[in-house]
Parts: structure tokens; C-alpha cells; sequence
């Protein structure tokens, strides 16, 4: 029997070819915070659960070479776009792309030794029943990472209170969803649920001040497009105006120019493991 869906009621990125372009830039302005504190040398054949286009497989298998890795992910579209970059690993049966859902996976139990979830568990219904069905699939001493948004920790300087009028549409449309911005801070106890021993987690975060100059600026335009990603959903939907959106836009480029800005944020990376 198929097992309720756990597709929120909406994605507020959406599925055009430009978003789906800032998901391979996301994946490696985290590459370096997020992969550091993963390690999947000891794995040989893994799931990633909302793989979306693939940018995600790309640095594991970077990174993992030696991994098997089993992708799916419920949209069509961007499962599309995976099997296009990774046309070569699939025709080698390194990797293989799967549309379905995260709540009720065509794989059998105890099929893999090690799980990755990322940016995933923000937009779904039931991040307890995904995370179980995520051990059913796992083997004894399969390990699982999970690394997701605490959009609550978004700080920046100078004052911006267009952004924040914005940020806080962002992610109550998000919770209108039935999607949870601030996952992160409770992934321990949604592992802890669905029954993951060996529980750890670490904040990770980028802060950058006028000790990095650079990169604060390649940070705060990573950022705007990641706010801008769901303005058309906002503006359609109502919560915000065009207008908003430009004040904010303003403010993104008041951040840039000024010599003292500061631009910070902290999301989860947690750990557990199967026994
Ligand atoms: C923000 S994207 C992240 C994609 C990828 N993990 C990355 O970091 O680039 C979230 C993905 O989760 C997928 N998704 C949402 N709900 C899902 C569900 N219930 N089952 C499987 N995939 C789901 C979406 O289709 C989307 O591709």
C-alpha cells in the first residue's frame, strides 16, 4: 500500500532552468563548510534522498569516487536535469536517478550503508516518517547525514528592514506550506524519533565582516538570489510587492558597497546511525 505522501503543498523555489542553475552554485558555496565535516570514505553504496538536479552527486562522487550513490528525488523535472549532468556515472551504473517520493522509496530494506539529505527536510510534511523510511532502507551501522536550513539565525549588517519584512514572508509561506524553515534546530530530536542512535550535530556557518571582503560580497549576491528565488511566489501569492522587493534589492546593494557590512548564517549538519 502506498504510504501517505509527505510532498509539502507547494515548492517555493520553484522548477525554472535559472533556479535550477542556482542549485549547482548553492552546492559549492557550501561545498567546502558542509563536505569537511563528512566523511563517506568508509561507505560503498549510498542513497541521497531530494537529490534534485544532481549538484549534491556531483561533489560526493568529487569527493567519494569510490561511492555507489542511488538518487530520487519527487520532481520530474529536476530528476530531467540530473540524468542530463550525470549522463556519464549513470551509463558507467555508478549512479542511478529515481523519481519518487522520500515517504515510500522503491528500494528494499537494508539495501545501503550510508544516507545524505540536504536541503530536503524544509520542505516536506513529515521529516519523522522520511527519516524513517530513510532507515528502513539503510543497513546495520548505516550512517546518515542530514544537513538543513535554521532560517532564524539570518543576520546582517547594516539594518535592513525591507529583507527582514521579506525573509519573514519567505518562511511564513514556507510554514503555509506545511514546509518548516527552521528544521535544523530539531533534527536531533526528529533522528531521536525515528529511532537513530549515535546522535551528533554541528552548526555550521558563514560569517563574513570586513575581515573577508571577497567573500562577503560573493556571499551577499548568493543571498540575494536565494531570497529572490521565491519572489515571484510571494509577489503572486500576495505577501509581498514589487516594491518590497526592490527596497530590498536596494539594501542587498547598500550591503555590498559598505565598508563595515556584516552578513551571517547558521544552519545543521546532524549525524546519526543505524544499529
Ligand atoms: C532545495 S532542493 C535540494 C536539492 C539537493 N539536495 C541540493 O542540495 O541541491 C529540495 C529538493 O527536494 C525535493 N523534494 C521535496 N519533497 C520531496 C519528497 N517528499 N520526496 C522526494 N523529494 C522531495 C524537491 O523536488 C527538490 O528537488
Amino acid at each position: 500500500m502506498t504510504k501517505k505522501s509527505s510532498l509539502a503543498d507547494g515548492y517555493i523555489h520553484g522548477f525554472s532552468s535559472n533556479e535550477q542553475d542556482r542549485l549547482y552554485q548553492q552546492a559549492r558555496v557550501h561545498e567546502e563548510i558542509i563536505f569537511s565535516q563528512i566523511d563517506f570514505s568508509n561507505q560503498t553504496n549510498i542513497v541521497e534522498v531530494g537529490s534534485g538536479v544532481g549538484a549534491q552527486t556531483q561533489i560526493m562522487l568529487e569527493r567519494f569516487p569510490h561511492l555507489k550513490i542511488n538518487c530520487i528525488d519527487a520532481s520530474e523535472t529536476q530528476v530531467d536535469r540530473a540524468r542530463k549532468t550525470l549522463k556519464d556515472k549513470i551509463s558507467s551504473g555508478q549512479v542511478q536517478v529515481n523519481v519518487g517520493d522520500a515517504m515510500d522509496m522503491p528500494f528494499q530494506d537494508n539495501q545501503f550503508d550510508g544516507a545524505f539529505v540536504c536541503w530536503l527536510l524544509e520542505h516536506v510534511q513529515n521529516p519523522i516518517g522520511i527519516l524513517k523510511e530513510i532507515k528502513r532502507v539503510l543497513k546495520a551501522n548505516g550512517v546518515i547525514y542530514c544537513n538543513e536550513v535554521f532560517n532564524s539565525t539570518f543576520y546582517c549588517h547594516p539594518y535592513s528592514p525591507s529583507t527582514l519584512k521579506y525573509w519573514f514572508e519567505f518562511n511564513d509561506y514556507q510554514y503555509s506550506l506545511k514546509g518548516d524553515p527552521f528544521v535544523g534546530g530539531k533534527l536531533a530530536n526528529y533522528l531521536m524519533a525515528a529511532g537513530y542512535q549515535n546522535i551528533s550535530t554541528k552548526v555550521l556557518t558563514h560569517q563574513y565582516d570586513n575581515r573577508t571582503p571577497k567573500k562577503r560580497a560573493q556571499f551577499i549576491d548568493y543571498w540575494a538570489g536565494l531570497m529572490l528565488s521565491g519572489a515571484d511566489n510571494l509577489i503572486a501569492t500576495g505577501r509581498v510587492t514589487r516594491e518590497l522587493v526592490e527596497e530590498m534589492q536596494k539594501e542587498f546593494n547598500q550591503l555590498k558597497k559598505d565598508d563595515d557590512s556584516v552578513i551571517f548564517y547558521s544552519w545543521i549538519l546532524a549525524k546519526g546511525q543505524v544499529f
